[in-house]
């Protein structure tokens, strides 16, 4: 059993209240935020999902210090302005409703007593090497810029960084509202879901999905197998995809999981084809794909079935693309299968997940619809997948996993 440092107890956002009321001499909060915003910035969510946190802190009248990463920059990227947090840091004070200053210097030159305003925005974490080898110097420097820490970035819970981890072995260490929730919300997935338990698991790149693959396919009661990743199953079923997205190296992983699951496996019956992304698609049984055509998103036969699936369901969890959902002629699978999820979850009949950057943009404004939507992409799998993510465990939470 994974076992953090606090006997499993983590230290919550009230506990720091606490803390702050009785140890007068904090003045300075280093909050950790996620703002590594996708790529157009334009999807706000995770600056939505700190703004509690640091409204409560600027309340307490605490100076916060926001600490991010941004991209995966390399060494040769290092003050690239294309890597640089400054292009969001605008987009922070509107969401918040607060100035934020920006600070350009570098964390070793700048000093901590002299920075301006009180939310002040630090350059990408990424740009030192200590970040990503979870450094005790470097998190020693961070440090200095906060009398007490917080994490509010569940969805870098999974990265062993200075800033995620031994940041919390020089300072007061907290939980932020945000976090907390998503790691409230995503327990129930881990302990005693209330079933017919169905999980939709599409996208690409299936090695990125094993384990939590293999977690749902015992865990679940439906396991819906769609988009690329749905291609690749049916494939190793030995149908012929033709020029549909297929990972072939990923057969074998394909037929384990269908060997051993518990679940039942729905896999696509029908897609939609076409030569180009770009043309209209047509319907066709997933058995008689014409050569030179591949299939951009489930048909209309699967999706009946998935929404027959969801009627009966109580709680669904969703993570990945059904299709190519950014072109308007594959979309249908996911306007459909949203829609039918956000109206069993307004009647009260369903407790619907949503994880995943993918996932959130292909539905639109219906996450609003959802009874819970992660921000956390790696870190929403790992944590249904049960494995114990070291950024919760530096804050003392203890999951049930045995890796
Ligand atoms: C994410 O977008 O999932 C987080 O910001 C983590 O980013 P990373 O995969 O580059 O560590």
């Amino acid at each position: 059993m994974a076992q953090g440092k606090h006997d499993g107890v983590m230290r919550r956002f009230e506990d720091l209240v606490a803390y702050v009321a009785t140890h007068k001499e904090v003045k300075r909060c280093l909050v950790r935020a996620d703002l590594n915003l996708p790529a157009d910035i334009e999807d706000l969510s995770r600056v939505h999902a700190i703004k509690k946190t640091i409204q409560k802190l600027l309340d307490m009248g605490l100076t916060v210090v926001l600490i991010s990463h941004y991209k995966r920059p390399s060494i040769d990227d290092v003050g690239n302005p294309k890597f640089s947090l400054k292009q969001v840091a605008a987009k922070v004070s509107n969401v918040i409703g607060h100035e934020v200053s920006f600070c350009s210097d570098s964390i070793f030159e700048c000093d901590p007593k002299k920075l301006s305003g009180n939310l002040v925005l630090m350059e990408n974490l990424r740009f030192y090497e200590g970040e990503a080898k979870n450094e005790r110097e470097f998190a020693a420097r961070l440090a200095c810029f906060g009398d007490i820490y917080v994490n509010d970035a569940f969805s870098v819970a999974h990265r062993k960084h200075a800033s995620v981890c031994e940041i919390t072995n020089f300072l007061p260490s907290f939980s932020g509202l945000s976090l907390q929730r998503e790691v409230d919300n995503l327990s129930k997935l881990t302990s005693t879901v209330e079933g017919p338990y169905t999980a939709i698991v599409g996208g690409s790149k299936i090695a990125s999905k094993i384990e939590v693959l293999r977690k749902l396919s015992t865990a679940a009661d439906y396991l819906i197998i769609a988009g690329a990743m749905g291609n690749t199953f049916v494939a190793a079923r030995g149908v012929n995809m033709q020029e549909s997205m297929v990972e072939a190296d990923q057969f074998l992983v394909a037929m384990e999981v269908m060997e051993t699951a518990k679940a039942q496996i729905i896999l696509p019956i029908d897609v939609s084809i076409s030569r180009s992304i770009k043309e209209a698609g047509y319907n066709c049984n997933i058995n008689k794909i014409p050569p030179g055509y591949s299939g951009f998103d489930i048909g209309q036969a699967t999706t009946d079935l998935i929404i027959d699936v969801v009627d009966k369901s109580r709680t669904i969890l969703w993570n990945g693309a059904l299709g190519a959902f950014e072109f308007a002629n594959f979309d249908g699978s996911t306007k459909r299968i949203s829609q039918r999820i956000a109206e069993q979850t307004a009647k009260g009949r369903l407790i619907s997940v949503i994880g995943g950057g993918e996932t959130i943009a292909s539905i639109g404004s219906r996450k609003e619809e959802m009874t819970f939507v992660s921000t956390a992409g790696g870190a929403f799998l790992e944590f249904i997948a049960e494995y114990a993510l070291p950024g919760l465990i530096a804050l003392g939470y203890h999951n049930s996993c045995s890796s």
